[in-house]
């Protein structure tokens, strides 16, 4: 099956008993025993569920990978993988990761014993670099949030594999219709399904992909053992989500290309970062490793703080709003939302200002949507 096809059918079986081609949410916590010791499949749903099943095969059909898991979030998705290590392993991670998983990873995961290394994972001879003999990952997150950095996924899987360590990738801003972090080395590759794959702004959830039935029972029993599993409800709306998820790319990726060249000649605009555009330092990488570029920009406005702060208190279609990858377009300051607990010198350092303005662009008339930016830049 082809991507587009897969996104409508893989892993869907209409219902055994009515034959609806709209598989049913089995909205239930146990099942029914045939007898002790047999079960149809199914015992309890934290450990498993027919919808959170589909579910789960055909992302990891979309991924091109063998499995997927599923969990309640994108951040207990990334929560499970860092499960996979002992105190005292180390992780080098891009720097530019969104702030919750830097949250995640500063806050609760260092206080059990694991170690991160922050480079700018753009630069694949700083990855290798920043490995030391305890190293066990490398967590890439391409293109970041909010920067919109692109990592060469070649070269960083090819340095995984020489030094036998797991590659991770967290492909929410791309998804596959635009990247298969699996073409190019990925070991694992996670999803917060809240955004592009669920695509409506309706469910919080997330996924990891793998090749290895290893890692992919390590996985499973994580999910089960710790629980943080998504509803059937929730699975079974991201299910209706990715039916339409190539062509919602489609459409994201050029209302992106349209707005990102809108604003990179607006007079008021002092820098923008879309890897579509020429400007941008891995235009070629993105160029060579992704099938479009998305919907999700940064920029700067001349005027600093407050001229981005009118922008963002001005819009009247685009939504003030935490999160992205929706239909609607939202507006978001990074400074004061999404990356509020990165501590501020580590933050600039990055890049990453106080008067940056990130733009999940969403799948409205692109005239509309620049019409709006335009009077809030007035
Ligand atoms: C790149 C990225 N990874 C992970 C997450 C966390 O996902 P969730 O909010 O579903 O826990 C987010 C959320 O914004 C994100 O942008």
């Amino acid at each position: 099956m082809r991507f587009e096809t897969k996104t409508v059918r893989a892993g869907i079986v209409p219902d055994p008993t009515t034959g609806a081609i709209v598989p049913p949410i089995y909205q239930t916590a146990t099942y029914v025993l045939e007898k002790v010791g047999r079960n149809r499949g199914f015992d309890y749903t934290r450990a498993s569920n027919p919808t959170r099943q589909m579910l789960e095969e055909n992302l990891a059909a979309l991924e091109g990978g063998r499995r997927a898991v599923a969990y309640a979030s994108g951040l207990s998705a990334v929560d499970a993988i860092l499960r996979l290590f002992e105190p005292g392993d180390h992780i080098v991670s891009t720097d530019d990761v969104y702030g919750g998983v830097y949250r995640l990873f500063e806050r609760i995961l260092s206080r059990y014993g694991l170690r991160f290394t922050y480079v700018d994972s753009t630069d694949p001879k700083k990855v290798e670099r920043a490995i030391t003999k305890k190293t066990r990952m490398v967590w890439i997150e391409t293109p970041t949030n909010p920067l919109l950095k692109v990592t060469d996924l070649e070269a960083v899987g090819a340095i995984c594999r020489r030094k036998r360590i797991l590659c991770g990738v967290d492909s929410t801003f791309a998804t596959p219709a635009l990247l298969r972090p699996f073409e190019f080395g990925a070991d694992l590759v996670m999803h917060s399904t809240t955004k592009y794959l669920s695509g409506h702004n309706q469910i919080i959830g997330g996924a990891v992909v793998v090749n290895d039935d290893g890692l992919f029972e390590r996985l499973k029993f994580v999910q089960k053992a710790v629980g943080a599993v998504p509803s059937p409800f929730d699975c079974w709306l991201v299910l209706m989500g990715v039916k339409t998820l190539a062509i919602r790319m489609a459409r994201h990726s050029e209302n992106g290309m349209t707005v990102a060249r809108f604003l990179e000649a607006h007079p008021k605009v002092k820098r923008i970062s879309y890897p579509g555009l020429e400007s941008h330092p891995q235009h070629q990488v993105a160029r060579r490793q992704m099938r479009a570029f998305g919907g999700m920009i940064s920029f700067e406005l001349k005027g600093g703080i407050p001229a981005g702060r009118k922008l963002m208190n001005s819009v009247r279609l685009c939504s003030l709003a935490e999160s992205l990858g929706a239909v609607e377009t939202m507006v978001t300051h990074p400074a004061t939302m999404t990356h509020a607990e990165v501590p501020k010198r580590d933050r600039l350092a990055r890049g990453l200002t106080d008067g940056l303005v990130r733009v999940s662009v969403g799948i409205e008339h692109p005239d509309d949507i620049i019409d709006d930016l335009k009077q809030a830049m007035r």
